[in-house]
C-alpha cells in the first residue's frame, strides 16, 4: 500500500513539475529564439518595436534585427523633438533611425504628426507670446506635416497622424487641448489631408490609448467613422495597448477588436507593453509599497497569462490586424520605469534586462497555430 502511495506521489509531482518547468513548455521546433518574433508571426502580422537612436548603437541593435520586422522612433519624430523652432528642424535622430531601418530592410512606422504632448511651445504662440489664431495654427500644422512626411516619403509606410485626440472624461468628446481650443475639431481632418497630400502612398492611422474602456472606445469609433464618412483619407486605427497584468479582460479586448473591425479599416496594436503592476492611468508620487520592485514569479505568471490572452485574440482578428508594435525592446529600460511612478522598475516586455527571451516570449510564440 505504502509503495503504491509513494509511486502515486512521485507521479503527481512529476506531472506538477512538467507544468512548472519552464523549458518543458518550449516546443522542440521552436526552441531557438533567434528565429525572431517577426518570423514566428509572419503569417499573421508584422511585429515591430519602438526604438531610440541610442539603442541602435548598443548591443540591442542585434536583438532588434533578430526579432522585429518594423521600427518606430519612440520620440525622434514627435513634433517637439523634430521641429523645436519655427524655422528649425532637428533631423539627426529621426534620420539615423530611418537609415538603420532602410539599411536592414525593415519597415518604418512614423510616430507622430499631431499630438497635444511633446509639441513645441512656439507652435501655439506668436512672437509676442500670444496664442495664434486658427488660420496661423493650421498653416503651421500643414508646413510641419508636409515637410516631415515629404522627407521620409516612400520610406515610411505608415504614419500615426493624430495621437490621442479623444478625451478621457466620460462626458467630454474631444480632449481639451490647444489644438481643439484654437482650431475646433477641424485640425484632425486637416492633419490627415496634409499627410495624404504629402505622401499619397502612406497608410494613415488615428492612434489612441485606453481604447478598451467602453465609453472611450465608442468615442474613438465615432471619430473615425465620421472621418471616413466625410471622405477623409484615413486607413487605420492604432490601438496603443499599454496594458497591465490586470487588464484588459478577455471580454474587453475581444469587444474592442470586434468593434474596431467593423470600421473596415486596418487595426494595428501600436505601443504594446504589459506592466507587472496593476494599471494606473495618471502619474503619482511613490508610496512605501512601491519599494518592492522585484519581478516575482507571481507577477511573471500574471504577465504570461495576459500576453497569451492578447496574442490569442490578435490572432483571432488576424484578417484586420496588420501589425503589433512593442513599446521598447527589453526590460533593460522602458518608459514604464518612470510612469506612473518615477523610478519604479517595471518588466513589461518579452526580453529581460540582458536581452534574453523571458518565459512570456515562449508562451507568446506557442500561441502561433
Ligand atoms: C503615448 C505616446 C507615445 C509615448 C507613450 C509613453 O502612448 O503615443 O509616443 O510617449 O505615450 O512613452
Amino acid at each position: 500500500m505504502k509503495k503504491i502511495l509513494l509511486i502515486t506521489c512521485c507521479l503527481i509531482s512529476l506531472v506538477a513539475l512538467s507544468f512548472t518547468n519552464h523549458t518543458s513548455l518550449q516546443p522542440k521546433s521552436l526552441n531557438d529564439s533567434s528565429k525572431g518574433l517577426n518570423a514566428y508571426f509572419s503569417k499573421y502580422f508584422t511585429i515591430g518595436v519602438a526604438v531610440s537612436p541610442r539603442s541602435l548603437k548598443t548591443n540591442e541593435a542585434e536583438l532588434i534585427l533578430q526579432q522585429f520586422g518594423s521600427i518606430t522612433p519612440e520620440n525622434a519624430m514627435k513634433m517637439g523633438p523634430i521641429h523645436p523652432k519655427e524655422n528649425e528642424y532637428f533631423w539627426n535622430d529621426a534620420d539615423s533611425i530611418v537609415a538603420f531601418a532602410q539599411k536592414n530592410n525593415r519597415k518604418i512606422r512614423g510616430h507622430n504628426l499631431c499630438w497635444h504632448n511633446q509639441a513645441p511651445r512656439w507652435i501655439f504662440t506668436n512672437a509676442a507670446g500670444d496664442t495664434v489664431n486658427k488660420e496661423v495654427l493650421l498653416q503651421r500644422l500643414k508646413d510641419h506635416i508636409t515637410t516631415v512626411v515629404n522627407r521620409y516619403k516612400g520610406k515610411i509606410y505608415a504614419w500615426d497622424v493624430v495621437n490621442e485626440a479623444i478625451s478621457d472624461k466620460p462626458d467630454e468628446y474631444l480632449r481639451n487641448s490647444p489644438w481643439l481650443r484654437i482650431c475646433g475639431e477641424d485640425f484632425i481632418a486637416k492633419a490627415f489631408e496634409y499627410a495624404h497630400a504629402a505622401d499619397p502612398d502612406a497608410l494613415l492611422f488615428y492612434n489612441d490609448y485606453n481604447e478598451i474602456n467602453p465609453v472611450k472606445r465608442e468615442k474613438i469609433f465615432k471619430l473615425i467613422k465620421t472621418l471616413k464618412e466625410k471622405g477623409i483619407p484615413i486607413h487605420g486605427i492604432g490601438l496603443q495597448g499599454h496594458w497591465a497584468i490586470n487588464e484588459p479582460s478577455e471580454d474587453e479586448l475581444n469587444k474592442t477588436l470586434k468593434r474596431f473591425s467593423e470600421l473596415g479599416l486596418k487595426i494595428q496594436i501600436t505601443e504594446l507593453d504589459i506592466s507587472v503592476y496593476n494599471k494606473e492611468h495618471n502619474s503619482r508620487e511613490a508610496k512605501p509599497e512601491d519599494q518592492n520592485t522585484e519581478f516575482t514569479p507571481e507577477k511573471e505568471m500574471k504577465q504570461i497569462e495576459m500576453y497569451k490572452r492578447c496574442f490569442t485574440l490578435f490572432e483571432k482578428y488576424k484578417k484586420t490586424i496588420s501589425g503589433v508594435t512593442f513599446w521598447n525592446i527589453s526590460d533593460r529600460s522602458s518608459w514604464l520605469d518612470n510612469f506612473p511612478v518615477r523610478g519604479r522598475k517595471d518588466y513589461p516586455l518579452l526580453f529581460d534586462k540582458n536581452g534574453k527571451p523571458k518565459q512570456a516570449f515562449w508562451e507568446v510564440v506557442n500561441t502561433v497555430k
